[in-house]
């Protein structure tokens, strides 16, 4: 049977990672992976976190079966992280998930299943995995222009340009806050203009929540989630869990459906559930008992915001930083608007020869396209690494 199967395609990011463990040289920096390293080259786990698994320890007296939707209070949570005051409950549910990624799937076997044949419009550059989930759920790929690599920022007109194209009912997916892998997010006005545009073409948004808190705090982050639901009468929101609680591999995330009315909210949240139940019967409820845990808890839920926000506010810093140590190696400013992006990611403007000489004579490891994790950059390692740009 098995001698029937090709090779399954190499994951860049795991191999890259493979390579970097393989380098024998102690001062090897390591920018590939997206996961939160603090100033001791950590993958912390947050403190707030490991006090609500003692919580959850000393309480939890069982571990029987939940729903295929998981615990309804956990949802809740996620929606009112989300949308606080502007929470509609007659047209808004979640469902616990396997991650941000279980979200995704989920969302999209429903998007295929109302909708067959329809498309999802991805950002382009974006997350690789976007494209292995949605093609496995069963929707066509289309792509749309997203980043200016001149400014930094959103190239707007462009993606209203490409999405011009689109067919009514099609699904174009936006990353909420802190775009993998080029940090640059839509500025409040670009978002009115997308908002409005998507939904004069009757386009369904999905919008894809995996740095909450990240970019300009828990708050602001969630702006552009909020202006969707006021602004289209459909959407979704795929919230994941490990980035923002530190929870990576307990699989913790959550599918937000926005429904036009309660009837139509019900019938999606019905099918939403039928999907999860063929696919993963219930999540993993561990981490996602953590996360309960802590923000049913009034001093555990300020200790997790006052961490998230360190996290965000040093990534800040490491951008001011490396922008200011790149101005003075280069004596230029070509590079300065790696402070105004948002989140772990900017996207570096190098050829993959030059990703190869950084990797290659200076030991530092970045993704083929020039994607860096920032928070990976402790302190004392700016000027090395800007030192490092600037020679190749
Ligand atoms: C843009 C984006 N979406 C979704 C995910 C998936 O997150 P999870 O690990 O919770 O599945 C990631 C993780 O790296 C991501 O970068």
């Amino acid at each position: 049977m098995f001698e029937t199967l090709g090779k399954a395609p190499v994951d860049g990011i795991l191999e890259l990672s493979r390579q970097y463990q393989c380098d024998q040289r102690n001062d090897k920096i390591d920018l590939g992976i997206g996961v939160y390293r603090d100033e001791a080259n950590q993958i912390p786990i947050m403190r707030s976190i490991k006090a609500a698994e003692r919580q959850l320890y000393q309480v939890q007296k069982t571990k029987t079966y939940l729903s295929p939707s998981g615990d309804p209070v956990f949802g809740e949570q996620m929606i009112d992280l989300v949308f606080g005051a502007d929470a509609d409950p007659d047209r808004i549910s979640a469902c616990q998930t396997p991650g941000g990624t279980g979200a995704l799937r989920i969302i999209g076997e429903l998007l295929a299943q109302a909708r067959p044949g329809t498309s999802v419009w991805l950002p382009q550059p974006g997350w690789g995995n976007h494209e292995v989930i949605f093609a496995a759920a069963g929707l066509e790929l289309k792509f749309y222009p997203y980043f200016d690599p001149r400014t930094g920022g959103v190239e707007v007109s462009a993606t209203l340009d490409a999405l011009s194209a689109a067919r009514s009912g099609d699904t174009v997916l936006i990353h909420a806050c802190c775009h993998n892998p080029t940090g640059a997010d839509p500025t409040k006005a670009q978002w009115l203009q997308l908002a409005k545009f998507l939904e004069s073409r009757e386009l369904f948004p999905l919008i894809d929540m995996a740095y909450l808190g990240f970019g300009g705090g828990l708050e602001q982050d969630g702006f552009a989630a909020r202006l969707i639901a006021r602004t289209c009468q459909e959407s979704a929101i795929a919230v994941s869990c490990s980035k923002s609680f530190t929870l990576y591999r307990d699989r913790v995330g959550a599918a937000i459906l926005v429904g036009k009315s309660k009837s139509v909210r019900d019938i999606a949240f019905g099918q939403i559930q039928a999907v999860a139940r063929g696919m993963y019967s219930m999540p993993p409820d561990h981490g996602a008992a953590a996360v309960r845990t802590l923000l049913g808890d009034e001093f555990l839920r300020k200790q997790w915001r006052d961490e998230l926000e360190a996290m965000r506010t040093r990534i800040v810093r490491l951008r001011a930083d490396l922008a200011s140590a790149q101005r003075r190696f280069t004596h230029s400013y070509r590079r300065s608007q790696i402070e105004r992006q948002n989140g772990m990611f900017s996207c570096l403007n190098l050829t993959p020869d030059q990703v190869r000489l950084l990797r290659d004579r200076h030991a530092i490891y970045m993704l083929d396209n020039g994607r860096i994790n920032i928070s990976a950059l402790q302190s004392e390692k700016v000027e090395i690494f800007a030192d490092a740009l600037a020679s190749i």
